[in-house]
């Protein structure tokens, strides 16, 4: 769908410029009725309607009865697993073996991927989310598949091909030597085309010898500013086999420190069963750690402490994790997150969870100079809720008489009906239905 050049959206506008936890009130900007100006695929301003209007003579699409956010941003989530979401009744390692692995096994095929990629890419739109951190399978034309359905999509998009090397079916590994040659070659291909990058994403510690992480910290260090993404402390099983394979590491953390894997552009999901070390080592290496409570849910693997990671200053995101993930919504994910914190006795604010989904997964993913808020200059990606999409949302709503109440109800209540519509630069690339 075609946009012209200079476009106005008038809708009541939510976006944050600092963390809630850490500033208050001051950390999001919100217009009852307010305006987004888009130029050329950017954002030109945000503000008041009758202050933005009055200079501005171009086409104005009236959202008045919607919410405008920035798109959601998820920090994980595996895009082969989609045809296998709702799996039933394992554990992270049978899960693995059971589901996840003979699934992966048909991404050699790059026609079955790029139509795997296609719908994944389009469920992410359909659910708010234009950003995505995401693991293919270890076979590079899986990631080829991928990035090209993003780049039609004009996406910012971050992939990369699965490093294993042991532990896993022989049609899924490779050599540390092979998958170190593979993953170079799609970075020299992809990263920064366009709207896309590269991370180095070994599968997880059980999965890759020595040599092979010692490989990706190579590319790393070639490349010193692709990403690197992994799991992390998921299972308690998972943690066990880890300290038996790594006899010589203090914990699980210390296996991929002693690489040379952490630092600000590392992203590690999970991360459950960590130790206060690993929690000081994460903090002190910038390292983030991609907190996905539908999967952690859905798989039993425990109860993420978001308290315990501010205490101790790590950076943390939001992701789905689909296939364990059990939905593709950072809303139903924010809801899931804020159940998770009440189990341990703790509380997750709704302005919090909002920015975790925009500017704090931005900042998770270092592309705030890019993405995450309105700020001038920034893509415009940003998606149009609907506060009546459902009777029960309707009918809540009308007892709803803050923001704070309001944006609760929506993480609460909501999910991809909410989404009347998604942009990415500036371009509506979903659409629910007409606007009224
Ligand atoms: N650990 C290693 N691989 C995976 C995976 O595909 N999903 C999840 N949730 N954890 C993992
Ligand atoms: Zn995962």
């Amino acid at each position: 769908m075609s946009q012209p050049e200079r476009q106005a959206y008038r809708a009541r506008i939510l976006h944050f410029l600092h963390e809630p936890e850490d500033k208050g009130e001051a950390a999001w900007q919100y217009f009852d009725d307010g305006v987004l100006l888009v130029e050329n695929g950017h954002i030109r301003a945000v503000g008041p309607a009758d202050q933005i209007l009055q200079n501005f003579t171009g086409p104005v699409e009236d959202f008045s009865r919607y919410l405008i956010v920035p798109g959601f941003v998820d920090c994980h989530i595996h895009y082969p697993q989609t045809e296998m979401i709702a799996a039933y009744g394992e554990q992270l390692l049978s899960w693995l073996k059971n589901y996840t692995y003979p699934t992966e096994q048909k991404f050699s095929d790059s026609q079955y991927a790029a139509s795997v990629a296609a719908f994944s890419l389009d469920e992410l739109l359909r659910n708010g989310t234009t950003t995505a951190l995401v693991f293919a399978s270890v076979h590079p034309q899986s990631v080829d598949a991928f990035f090209n359905e993003a780049q039609k999509r004009n996406l910012r998009m971050i992939a990369g091909k699965v490093l294993m090397d042991r532990n896993a079916p022989v049609e899924l590994c490779e050599t540390a030597e092979t998958g170190y040659q593979q993953s170079r070659e799609l970075i020299q291909r992809w990263h920064g085309v366009d709207r896309l990058r590269y991370a180095v994403t070994p599968r997880f510690a059980i999965t890759s010898s020595r040599e092979q992480l010692a490989k990706a910290a190579e590319l790393l260090r070639e490349f010193p500013d692709v990403y690197l993404h992994t799991h992390l402390a998921e299972n308690r099983l998972e943690v066990d086999e880890v300290k038996k394979s790594f006899p010589e590491a203090e914990d699980y953390l210390d296996v991929y420190d002693n690489a040379g894997l952490l630092g600000r552009r590392s992203i590690f999901a999970h991360g459950i069963h960590l130790c206060d070390r690993e929690c000081t080592r994460l903090a002190q290496t910038h390292s983030v750690v991609a907190h996905c409570p539908t999967s952690n849910l859905f798989l039993g693997s425990g109860k993420f402490d978001m308290t315990k990671m501010r205490r101790f200053g790590v950076r943390v995101g939001m992701g789905t994790d689909v296939g364990a993930g059990t939905s593709f919504s950072l809303l139903r994910t924010m809801d899931e997150a804020y159940k998770v914190q009440q189990l341990l006795g703790g509380k997750l604010d709704p302005f919090q969870a909002f920015y975790m989904a925009t500017l704090g997964g931005a900042r998770a993913l270092d592309l705030d100079d890019k993405i995450g808020n309105f700020e001038p200059g920034k893509e415009a990606d940003f998606c149009v809720l609907d506060l009546q999409a459902t009777p029960l949302l309707q009918f809540r709503l009308q007892h709803s008489h803050s923001l704070s109440d309001l944006l609760f109800v929506l993480q609460t209540l909501g999910d991809d009906r909410v989404i009347a519509r998604t942009y990415a630069m500036g371009h509506c690339v979903h659409q629910r239905q007409e606007i009224s």
